[in-house]
């Protein structure tokens, strides 16, 4: 049973640093361990553990073709700081085409079944491919980033994936994420520094203003509480 392993993993990690819990990740799963990076503040604290660690797990990224210049550029800073690869999904081509020329390129923003195909096929469809055959999945998830957030755990089995979905700084404030990167010396997004804080596609992102919630600025337009693309369900 799924519950029993992430009560087994919940047992056998109690107490655990972040880079304990990757080393007794990489015992039980081998290969079949994968962390996904948007490279925002929390994911890069996560690739300078592994990286900086030299442990054995795939990092990779979606891109989703709608990125922020930035985006790429932290990429890059990052492939240069650590010398190591960070492997790469696509959208499956033939159908992004057929969406974007018979709905055309911004069509996300005139209903949200739009909005939900758009990021089924340029993230849910990469995702699938980049978690097939894997056992465990390690995001950046914070708690603090929102309601629906504030329900996870640090360990959960996540159906839709059939997979060990493990969030390490599920914990961790903001203020936290961000200190890390400083003191480390890490590179970081460079929107983060314009009040850009959850940085996904450059058309469906944008600054958020004082007092607003961390993710007020993904998908603004839509009213929906619990606005997620279907990467996390
Ligand atoms: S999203 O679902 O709204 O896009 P968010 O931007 O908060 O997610 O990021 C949460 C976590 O999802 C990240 O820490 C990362 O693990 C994963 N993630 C989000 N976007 C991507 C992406 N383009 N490529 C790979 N992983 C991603
Ligand atoms: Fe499309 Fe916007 Fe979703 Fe990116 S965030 S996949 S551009 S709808």
């Amino acid at each position: 049973m799924n519950s029993d392993i992430v009560n087994q993993i919940f047992n056998e990690t109690r107490g655990f640093s972040i880079e304990e819990h990757l080393l007794y990740l990489i015992r039980v799963f081998k290969n079949e361990i994968v962390f996904s990076t948007s490279f925002g503040f929390e994911d890069q604290v996560i690739t300078d553990l592994i990286f900086k660690n030299n442990i054995p797990i795939e990092i990779f990224t979606i891109d989703t073709g709608r990125l922020f210049p930035e985006t790429y550029r932290v990429f890059n800073a990052t492939r240069e700081k650590y010398k190591q690869n960070i492997r790469v999904f696509y959208p499956e081509a033939e159908s992004l085409e057929k969406f974007v020329t018979e709905k055309g390129p911004n069509s996300f923003y005139e209903s949200l079944e739009n909005r939900k195909e758009c990021c089924f096929l340029r993230k849910v469809v990469p995702l699938q491919r980049a978690l097939k055959g894997k056992k465990c999945w390690i995001t950046g998830l914070r708690a603090e980033q929102s309601e629906n957030r504030q329900q996870l755990s640090m360990y959960s089995y996540d159906a839709l994936y059939d997979i060990i979905k493990f969030n390490p700084l599920l914990e961790w404030t903001f203020d936290e994420v961000k200190n890390y990167i400083q003191t480390n010396n890490i590179p970081y997004n460079s929107l983060h520094d314009k009040n850009f804080v959850s940085i996904g596609c450059e058309p469906c992102t944008r600054a958020i203003k004082d007092g607003e919630d961390f993710r007020a600025g993904r998908w603004w337009w839509e009213q929906s509480s619990g606005k997620e693309c279907g990467l996390h369900t």
